[in-house]
């Protein structure tokens, strides 16, 4: 019987060669297209002190319910990262990168791991590609940040996405609405689940966010926050939606999108996929001016998204196209022929030829399966014979047709064919 640590940890995987193409394929139109955007790669350790994210999200489920903590040798609270913002906020500060430039503009692909109950699209560990800009409060930068989730997601043929659109204003808005919706709250308090009547009181915007019917019926009838910007969050709303309506992008107004962490200003959005079950958020992300600050930086304003990694790749649907195949498979003829094999593999592969040869030392009819199992085109026979007259036999797999060709001009001869 398979031993119990030789199974993986609820909610992570492992991603086989049948599948890494496919994440390949994504990584490489991501790099490409923030690379057509202006934004530089910013790598970030894997473990952060618990205290990082404690600051920014102490109300929310995400730092109080599903961080993966613990107390190291030396006794320090460490934490294994749940998200990127804080992070990156923590690099930009540290590495004083405001002071080099007025405007950053970065971008990650990472590993993340949130202790969530696990299901289809929702994992413990799971990746991210996101983004955060430093800056600039202005919306053009908003509208930049989701036309570039766009069209990541538009590259790689992602189909059916919602892009949802909301501001939760400034900090002085969010708290006159905070206010607001306590006192549209207090009435039905008593009919609000235990979850919801906990955030009442220290985070009453996150009740917003249910998804118990009884509640959003409730709900429906709630002051808007909208009600609440001020004039400087209406104008830079409007802005921001007149910048999306210039650059074609179609949104959908969602009053009630908060989003599930502590640190959001002004724009939030998401954008979810009608291919995916109940995880259908592909990505979310919005503005954070008060970030910086809070952590001890200087006053800058910032925006960013994160997308789910397995998610897209869920939503995208099943793809059967397993990479490249080998292009051309050595057949070996007895124990003499061996080293020859090996060496001709070689120089095959030095001259970026896809090439393969049995290593197990199968029978000839074995080796010949396997060279048409392998999607090779052509395969190239070398035993004593061959090596004696210096020449191999090239067999053409799909017309079985065969020739001598002199093994020292296999790369030439190879290389004229179109493979
Ligand atoms: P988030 O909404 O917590 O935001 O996560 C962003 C995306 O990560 C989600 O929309 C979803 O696609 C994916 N995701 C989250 N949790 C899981 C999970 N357990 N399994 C699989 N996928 C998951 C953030 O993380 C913010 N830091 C985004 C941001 C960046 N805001 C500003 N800048």
């Amino acid at each position: 019987m398979t031993k119990e640590f030789i199974r993986s940890i609820k909610g992570t995987q492992d991603i086989l060669p049948d599948q890494s193409q496919r994440w390949q394929a994504l990584e490489t139109t991501i790099r490409n297209t923030m690379d057509t955007y202006g934004y530089g790669e910013i790598r970030t350790p894997a473990f952060e002190r618990t205290e990082l994210f404690a600051s920014v999200g102490e109300g929310t489920d995400i730092v109080s319910k599903e961080m993966y903590s613990w107390t190291d040798q030396g006794g320090e609270n460490l934490t294994l990262k749940p998200e990127l913002t804080a992070p990156v906020v923590r690099s930009f500060i540290q590495n004083n990168l405001g002071g080099q430039s007025p405007m950053n503009k970065l971008y990650y692909i990472d590993a993340l791991f949130r202790r969530e109950r696990p299901q289809k699209g929702r994992y413990r560990q799971f990746h991210q590609f996101g983004i955060e800009a430093f800056g600039s409060e202005h919306p053009e930068m908003d509208a930049e940040v989701i036309a570039l989730a766009l069209a990541v997601f538009n590259d790689i043929g992602l189909e059916g996405l919602t892009l949802k659109l909301n501001s939760i204003g400034s900090s002085e808005c969010r708290s006159n609405y905070r206010n607001t919706l306590r006192d549209f709250l207090k009435p039905h308090i008593n009919d609000l689940s235990e979850t919801s009547q906990n955030r009442f009181e220290n985070n009453p915007l996150r009740i917003l966010d249910t998804k118990a019917p009884h509640e959003i019926e409730i709900l429906k009838n709630a002051p808007n926050i909208s009600d609440s910007w001020t004039a400087e969050d209406k104008a830079h709303f409007e802005e921001v939606c007149f910048l999306l309506d210039t650059l074609g992008i179609q949104y959908s107004l969602a009053s009630n999108l908060v989003r599930g962490l502590d640190y959001y200003t002004r724009t939030t959005f998401e954008i979810t996929s009608t291919a995916l079950g109940a995880q259908d958020a592909i990505c979310g992300g919005g503005r954070y001016d008060g970030l910086v600050e809070t952590l001890g930086g200087k006053p800058t304003p910032g925006i960013g998204f994160a997308a789910g990694m397995e998610r897209i790749l869920l939503a995208l649907g099943d793809d059967d196209s397993s990479g490249n195949p080998t292009q051309v498979y050595i057949v070996g003829l007895g124990d003499g022929a061996r080293p020859s094999v090996a060496k001709l593999a070689e120089d095959l592969r030095q001259n970026n030829i896809r090439t393969d040869f049995d290593p197990l030392r199968r029978s000839i009819k074995a080796q010949m399966r396997e060279a048409n199992k392998s999607g090779a085109t052509i395969a190239v026979i070398i035993g004593d014979k061959e090596l004696e007259s210096g020449q191999a036999e090239i067999k053409d797999l799909k017309t079985g047709d065969q020739e001598p060709v002199k093994i020292k001009a296999l790369v030439d001869h190879i290389n004229s064919l179109t493979l």
